[in-house]
């Protein structure tokens, strides 16, 4: 049987985190199913328009086999079922991650008791970055090369030269 497990987030935008978390998630998985929730009610306080973050992420993984770039709403557990995943992945950075995790497995669990909630540490040199603080960095002219894929380094100029 082949193991397929969900990566959901608003990936906004994908980080070099995303992509550790990715990476070994498929040394568990035959595949890694990377979800974008789609959320109306946060669309505008996002950055990047869906369309924006499947094609960065589409890009930051090309030729990495095994992973499905794809998008979702309502409820994740109804996604992965249809999907037929047996598992949510979940990347765990520091302390500060863990209330609102345990609290989203948590219900998870309780919705559908068929899909497991794993969590995978991130890689040491990832631990500090999150899309929100990249962001934050990115739109003051702060030097995020090192922290995402190239397309996102180079979207995020993009984005910010118009402010
Ligand atoms: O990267 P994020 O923004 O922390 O990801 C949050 C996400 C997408 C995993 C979470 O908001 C989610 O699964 N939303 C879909 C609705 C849902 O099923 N919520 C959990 C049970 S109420």
């Amino acid at each position: 049987m082949n193991s397929a497990a969900i990566y959901p987030g608003s990936f906004d935008p994908v980080t070099n985190g995303h992509l550790d978390i990715i990476e070994r998630g498929l040394k568990l998985f035959d595949k890694v199913i990377v979800a974008i929730l789609i959320n109306p009610a946060k669309q505008s306080q996002a950055l990047f328009s869906v369309e924006e973050r499947i094609d960065m992420l589409a890009i930051s993984l090309k030729g990495i086999p095994n992973v499905e770039v794809d998008y979702f709403d309502g409820l994740l557990v109804d996604y992965a079922a249809k999907k037929n995943a047996t598992a949510i992945l979940r990347g765990m950075r520091a302390v500060s991650d863990f209330e609102y995790e345990f609290q989203l497995a948590l219900m998870n669990r309780r919705l559908n008791r068929d899909i497991q909630t794993v969590f995978l540490m991130t890689g040491f040199r990832w631990i500090f970055t999150s899309s929100s603080i990249i962001k934050e960095a990115a739109r003051f002219g702060g030097d995020v090369t090192s922290m995402v894929p190239d397309v996102v380094n180079q979207k995020l100029k993009e984005k910010f030269s118009k402010f």
